[in-house]
């Protein structure tokens, strides 16, 4: 996708007047085919190809069908009739002027028909491969569906559990969500954008979104420009490098300008610093909504702020259609803007085979929930649980497992294991825990009680059945969490406290002294620490998808070891937000040695006497659980931690290794985390950054040296200047199996 030469800045004359090879000022606008195309384009088809409208479902209105003849439509969004699709890229191809196709794009989040899990889920399995695959199962369900385009990867950093879009993300780390975001990328557009089954990414929502204040979504953010491009900015730039072909403008207002009317954003990083050639949509509504944000007063000036940003197509909302004319009539804007929006979207058609092809055939049509899509999804589900807590080995469960009780208002909920974000999912599809578990242990083992019929049920009704459930078993599983709705796009919450009366189901189920497992299924990091206490296990599934059921009853009962890692912090409360394994040291880091809880302050202490150090009196210091964490049922031991390079130049490797053994009984995989510290930076450095991780599988007994190799490189920062630079100096590294290893060793730059 990169271009040869520099690029434009805004201003700079564009021309395609008289030059049909390449255009003067963009060296890269040099199809000859595009070029022409676009000379015969009248400014209202150019328009035309800039607006994307929303989908009508099934039978094509009239003036629809005159709209895309007149050329006025570039895209289409949320059709998904396959007919109707082929039906209007007909209508496109022959009967329109210039037979341009039109693009047809769905949020395809985490899975079509056959749903995965969620993102956060799908990055805690810490596996590019199984996402990847995952991805291109959600491509060939979609493209079989007649959609070239979908609106992910969702690549915002989120470092708020409060925001229910943590569920779409990969978490809150810029190196775990680039890789993931890279595989998804690689997943749905495949090794060829026109092959069957490979459908168009998305970037979204560029950029800093997921730093909304508050955890509220659509809120302000406030990022200043280091950090924007030290942690907010490297996932964009990291799909943008592996093709990504297209990125969605976000809601956001940030430091002070929305994102669809970022200039800063759009045309100076996205496309003179990282040579984007692909194409840039607004998310829905977000160019008229800069006038809401008070950033413009009316339309007319929305449409010029976003396109001058370089906002190439308006999802929904019509300024551009309403406008853009008069805006070149009136001098405003110059044509040659359009040309480059127009260039970039047709480019992208014809990088999909659109022109050529764009239907789907009857044989491929409705292709769904095949035999290998619901392995895919069952496996990706496997990995994407994160074992917490495993008091005295209880799971897994042994064959001779007696009677299991499996309560829980989310041990049978076809549609909430799903989760956020599943337009097209098929619940009739899913297989739910007591699905899974009657399957594999048989009716009369299972004692179903549900003990509330949903996650935000405060009625106590079915508690009593639950406790008798319980006391009939030899082992409870308590299918806790939260339902689909309390995730996701606008569904944020204030409180990380389990909803409803589950807190007290637990604590009932609990007194019935049979061992317990809970299951969490939600769409972000719960406060289950206090609840926790009264339970021996934590399996957490986040939301799971079509094949959460299965997945389960294979970790429960041993077939399957747990292998996922947190891709978040889980802070002890929504107090502690924001909570992140990659902060500042301050300058008064706290002492662990000395702090002291509140319960146990002596009356009239003296103010300095605790320490003047950075925590909280009443949460300390520590989150609930660390990013990276995660356990399994055998145990891992790192030894012999060796920097072979302790000194190296800029520009070298640094080359590091560690001992991985299985000192367990289980074969396992354990997911290997190499972490760094910059301890002197001209701009302070957290205190650890991942910079590298491998999955390993071992057997019992079995040890292997795991190496890696880290260019210095990899460990720049932008300073004050804005400038990426490997500072020389002393780094520490740690490697381990989670964001707490302690195993450290140093090494200099010189
Ligand atoms: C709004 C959401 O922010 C975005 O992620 C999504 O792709 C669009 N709507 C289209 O549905």
């Amino acid at each position: 996708m990169k271009h040869l030469f520099g690029l434009l800045t805004i201003g700079v004359v564009l021309g395609l007047a008289g030059c049909l090879n390449q255009n003067e000022h963009n060296p890269w606008m040099n199809d000859k085919e595009i070029l022409d195309l676009i000379q015969q384009m009248t400014l209202e088809e150019k328009i035309g190809q800039m607006q994307q409208i929303n989908g009508f479902g099934g039978e094509i209105p009239e003036h629809l069908k005159q709209d895309v003849i007149d050329g006025k439509i570039g895209s289409i969004l949320n059709e998904v009739n396959v007919k109707t699709i082929n039906e209007i890229q007909r209508i496109a191809l022959e009967e329109s002027r210039l037979g341009i196709p039109v693009i047809i794009g769905r949020d395809v989040i985490h899975g079509f028909k056959t749903v995965f899990p969620i993102p956060l889920g799908q990055a805690a399995t810490w596996n590019p491969e199984v996402v990847k695959a995952g991805a291109r199962v959600a491509a060939k369900e979609a493209w079989s569906s007649g959609v070239n385009w979908t609106f992910a990867p969702m690549i915002d950093i989120s470092r708020d559990a409060r925001w229910g879009r943590i569920a779409e993300s990969c978490g809150e780390d810029p190196y775990l969500t680039s890789v993931m975001g890279v595989a998804m990328v690689e997943g749905f557009q495949g090794d060829d954008l026109s092959a069957d089954g490979s459908i168009l990414a998305c970037a979204k929502h560029f950029a800093g979104y997921g730093a909304a204040e508050g955890g509220r979504d659509y809120n302000t953010t406030l990022i200043p420009e280091g950090e924007l491009r030290n942690i907010y900015l490297k996932s964009f730039q990291a799909v943008e490098e592996a093709g990504a072909g297209s990125f969605m403008s976000g809601f956001n207002d940030l430091n002070g300008v929305p994102a669809s009317g970022n200039e800063f954003l759009l045309r100076k990083v996205l496309r003179n610093e990282w040579n984007f050639e692909g194409f840039v949509v607004s998310d829905w509504a977000s160019i008229t909504e800069m006038i809401t944000h008070g950033y413009v007063a009316d339309e007319k000036n929305a449409a010029e702020k976003a396109i001058k940003a370089g906002v190439d197509m308006e999802m929904a909302t019509t300024s551009y259609k309403t406008y853009l004319q008069e805006l070149i009539d009136e001098g405003r804007i110059d044509e040659e803007l359009l040309d480059e929006a127009v260039y970039r979207i047709l480019k992208i058609k014809f990088d999909l085979g659109l022109f050529n092809n764009p239907y789907v055939k009857e044989e491929d049509q409705n292709q769904f929930a095949l035999p290998e899509y619901l392995e895919t999804a069952k496996e990706a589900a496997i990995q994407s649980m994160v074992l917490l807590k495993n008091e005295k080995s209880i799971l897994p469960l042994t064959n001779e497992v007696g009677k299991v009780a499996l309560i829980g208002p989310m041990a049978n909920q076809k549609y909430e294991q799903l989760g956020t974000w599943i337009f097209d999912g098929d619940s009739d599809l899913s297989i739910t825990p007591l699905e899974a578990l009657q399957l594999e242990l048989g009716d009369n083992k299972v004692l179903f009680a549900e003990g509330l019929s949903y996650t935000r049920s405060k009625d106590k009704a079915g508690f009593a059945q639950a406790v008798t459930a319980a006391k009939q078993a030899d082992v409870v599983v308590m299918c806790l969490g939260e339902e689909s709705i309390l995730s996701g796009e606008a569904h944020c919450r204030a409180s990380l406290d389990l909803p409803g009366a589950q807190n007290e189901l637990i604590e009932e189920v609990a007194k019935a002294g049979k061992p317990i497992v809970l299951v969490v299924m939600a769409g972000r990091p719960l406060a289950i620490g206090a609840v926790s206490k009264h339970v021996d296990a934590v399996l957490y599934s986040f939301h799971p998808g079509t094949m959460g059921g299965p997945a389960l009853a294979e970790l429960l009962l041993g077939v399957s070891n747990p292998s996922g890692k947190l891709p978040v912090t889980f802070p002890k409360s929504a107090g502690q937000i924001p909570i992140y394994y990659n902060h500042k040291n301050t300058g008064r880091p706290v002492d662990k040695a000395s702090w002291t809880c509140i319960d146990d302050i002596p009356l009239n202490t003296f103010q300095t006497s605790l320490g003047n150090t950075s925590h909280y009196l009443d949460l300390g210091f520590d989150p609930l659980y660390p990013f990276g964490f995660g356990l399994s049922y055998t145990t891992f031991e790192y030894k012999d931690l060796k920097i072979e390079t302790p000194k190296v130049k800029l520009d070298d490797d640094v080359i590091a290794s560690v001992t991985l053994e299985n000192t367990g009984n289980f074969i396992g995989e354990e997911v290997v985390q190499l972490y760094v510290r910059d301890l002197v930076g001209s701009v302070t450095r957290p205190v650890k950054e991942l910079k590298a991780f491998q999955r390993v599988q071992l057997k019992p007994g079995e040890s292997k040296k795991i190496t890696f190799k880290i260019n210095t490189s990899e460990l720049a920062f932008f300073n004050n200047e804005m400038k990426e630079v490997t500072e020389p100096g002393e780094f520490h590294l740690w490697i381990g199996g989670s964001s707490n290893a302690d195993l450290q060793a140093s090494f200099i730059i010189e």
